[in-house]
């Protein structure tokens, strides 16, 4: 049984605008991206990092990425949406990959993903007979705003959790539960569609995903006083 982790990097970056993909923004000199494949290579019992890119990416060949050693491969079979992408890369992986191996689903844009939350993630789940992903109590108190921007109600937040990645589940499984279902915003909403319970396991506000531009600053602090 092996470890795979899948990268999907083969989005727009919308939300934070700029004349290329959030992915390949510059942080102390490295492309975004780097990071999250970083920190996924450092993780021992990780056998391969396969990151999904746009089979219109230009970028990905301006820069050097041997420092991240032989783990490393490219898959270009993004797809219109953060799940087809994923759906694309486990078809194409299936010919080496067993139905038992593990897949850690990693978002390109969570740069500050530590390799001890993947040590964490892995530890919890590896005898788990469903997988489940790293995730936050939500803190806050929550509201649902109305067409005009007030506040139309307050939802409970008790057993709300903001879901992250990695997402970890069998490669079997999740090919099944990603053929099924393509409308999902991430792996664990396919697997729970089979009928099954993914495991909640305590990751920290430190893992956020770089969506906003003053998101990008934050990641930059947060990276350099890690010593990157
Ligand atoms: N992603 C992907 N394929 C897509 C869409 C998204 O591989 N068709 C990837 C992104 O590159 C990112 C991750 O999925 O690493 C999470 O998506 P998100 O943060 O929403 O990134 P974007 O979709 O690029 O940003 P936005 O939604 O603001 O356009
Ligand atoms: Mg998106």
């Amino acid at each position: 049984m092996r470890y795979i982790a899948i990268v999907p990097a083969a989005g727009s970056g919308s939300r934070m605008g700029g004349d290329r993909p959030k992915q390949y923004w510059p942080l102390h000199g490295r492309p975004l991206l780097w990071y999250a494949v970083e920190t996924l290579v450092s993780v021992p019992r990780i056998d391969a990092v396969c990151v999904v890119l746009s089979p219109e990416d230009t970028e990905w060949d301006q820069y050097d990425w041997s420092p991240l050693g032989s783990k490393l491969r490219t898959l270009r079979v993004g797809g219109a949406t953060r799940a087809q992408s994923v759906a694309n890369a486990l078809s194409q992986l299936s010919g080496d990959m067993s139905a038992q191996d593990w897949v850690l689903v990693h978002d390109a844009a969570r740069a500050c993903l530590t390799v001890q939350q993947v040590d964490a993630l892995i530890d919890t789940l590896s005898d788990d007979p469903v997988g489940g992903l790293l995730a936050m109590p939500v803190a806050d108190t929550m509201k649902r705003a109305d067409d005009g921007g007030r506040v139309g109600e307050t939802v409970a937040r008790d057993g709300l959790w903001q879901a992250q990645t990695p997402q970890m589940f069998r490669g079997g499984m999740l090919i099944e539960a990603l053929r099924a279902r393509t409308d999902v915003t991430d792996e664990a909403g396919a697997i729970e569609a089979l009928g099954l319970r993914p495991r909640l396991v305590a990751a920290d506000v430190t893992n956020f995903k770089v969506t906003y531009p003053q998101d990008f600053a934050l990641a930059e602090r947060l990276l350099a006083t890690r010593g990157k």
